[in-house]
């Protein structure tokens, strides 16, 4: 199956000084970067290679690579819920450290929503001691007018692997409520 017809229509090309950056849905050719660039977070924690490979390929149109000067240097990686196919779960987002606070993971997610105009909500997790992704993703609420709420949802006691922070569930919704 190839996706490129229907990636056109998401693919985001900003051109001009200082923005060589390209937004587009990932392919499983482009697992091995995601898997690198979560591997260097520093924060996420990292699947194996053949779970990047295989979401890129199954979950493209829910997912977003941002490349600059043609090298991937982001990305967020999520799925619609199959039991609420208006819910974007994001699985994991990164940025590659020479890239923060450029506002690509700001964009990535804007990129995301603007491409799937079903997803009325947005739901991630984020440990408690990750102020980066608390802003990222508040700070998304407030640009989309949209309701934000958190719970919890992954306890450390969740996790068979010891060292694991609790993970509170973020849901952000009233997305496209004024499309
Ligand atoms: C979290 C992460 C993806 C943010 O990427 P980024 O491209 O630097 O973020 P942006 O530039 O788009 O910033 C988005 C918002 O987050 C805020 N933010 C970014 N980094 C921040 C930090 N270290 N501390 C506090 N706020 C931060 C920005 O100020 C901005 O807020 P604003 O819209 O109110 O101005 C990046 O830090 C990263 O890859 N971290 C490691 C992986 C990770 O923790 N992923 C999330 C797991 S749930």
């Amino acid at each position: 199956m190839t996706h490129s017809a229907d990636h056109q229509s998401t693919t985001e090309q900003m051109t001009g000084p200082g923005s060589d950056l390209e937004f587009r849905p990932p392919t499983m050719e482009d697992g091995a970067a995601m898997w690198r660039i979560a591997r260097d977070s520093g924060t996420l924690d990292l699947n194996t290679s053949y779970a990047y490979l295989v979401l890129s390929r199954d979950f493209a149109d829910s997912s977003r690579l941002v490349l600059h000067d043609g090298e991937p240097v982001g990305f967020a990686l999520g799925y619609l819920r199959p039991t609420a196919p208006d819910r974007l779960f994001l699985w994991q987002i990164a940025v590659d450290e020479s890239q923060r606070g450029r506002r690509l993971a700001a964009r990535l997610l804007d990129s995301l929503l603007e491409g799937l105009p079903q997803v009325t909500t947005l739901e991630t997790t984020i440990t408690e001691d990750n102020a980066a992704s608390q802003r990222l993703f508040a700070s998304f609420a407030e640009r989309h007018g949209a309701e934000h709420r958190i719970e919890p949802l992954l306890t450390e006691a969740h996790f068979p692997d010891p060292g694991h922070g609790a993970e509170l569930l973020h849901v952000i919704s009233g997305l496209h409520a004024g499309s």
